[in-house]
């Protein structure tokens, strides 16, 4: 079977931060530590819509296959447009499945203040009544205060794109994480 070329690095990105192998390679790690840990118990995944669905495709399939995964998003509004977070988050969409008495671990792409990984813990613990609530972040720009339980890669404070994360709704689909040029911002 002939081998597929690796797509090109795109032209608005100054530097790749993490390569698709190193994203790849992280991910069957932590599908490996989620299978162990919530081996015999039935496991409720739900992704933070839009930016953790590439991490949540991949993470999900890195779990063993044995084990009852259930799959749900939930959207938070956070960033809008732009760069900076605008305050309190609220919930844009509800998750499907009923998550009383449930294990969930929710799936997020990036934390940066953590405001949004907070609001949602206390959300599916407090008002949803989850049994326990935990968070597998691909990112982390503040590791030391370890807000999530499972985590990908640490990660400068800089704003990043790549493999579901956005700047203005662009740059979800690279396979990879990285930072953008800064005559992107200015022109935007
Ligand atoms: P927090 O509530 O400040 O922790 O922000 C988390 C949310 O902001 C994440 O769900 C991301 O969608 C978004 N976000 C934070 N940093 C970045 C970034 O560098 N690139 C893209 N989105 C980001
Ligand atoms: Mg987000």
């Amino acid at each position: 079977m002939a081998m597929l070329a690796a797509a090109p690095i795109h032209l608005d990105i100054e530097r790749v931060l993490l390569t698709e192998a190193q994203i790849q390679q992280r991910v069957r790690e932590l599908g490996a530590q989620l299978s162990a840990d919530y081996a015999g118990r039935t496991l409720t995944l739900v992704g933070v819509f839009a930016g953790a669905t590439l991490f949540l495709a991949d993470l999900i399939r890195a779990i063993d296959p044995t084990l009852k995964v259930h799959l749900d998003v939930v959207g938070v509004s956070s960033y809008g447009a732009g760069k900076t977070s605008n305050g309190r988050p609220t919930i844009t969409q509800m998750p499907e499945l009923l998550m009383f008495g449930r294990d969930v671990v929710l799936v997020e792409d990036i934390i940066d203040t953590g405001t949004t990984v907070a609001f949602l813990r206390e959300q599916f613990q407090m008002v949803f009544g989850a049994r326990s609530v935990r968070v597998c972040a691909l990112l982390d720009k503040q590791p030391q205060l370890c807000r999530a339980d499972y985590l990908g890669f640490a990660c400068d404070p800089e704003f990043v794109v790549g493999y579901g994360l956005d700047y203005a709704e662009g740059y979800r689909g690279l396979s990879y994480v990285g930072v953008l040029k800064s005559r992107v911002y200015q022109t935007a």
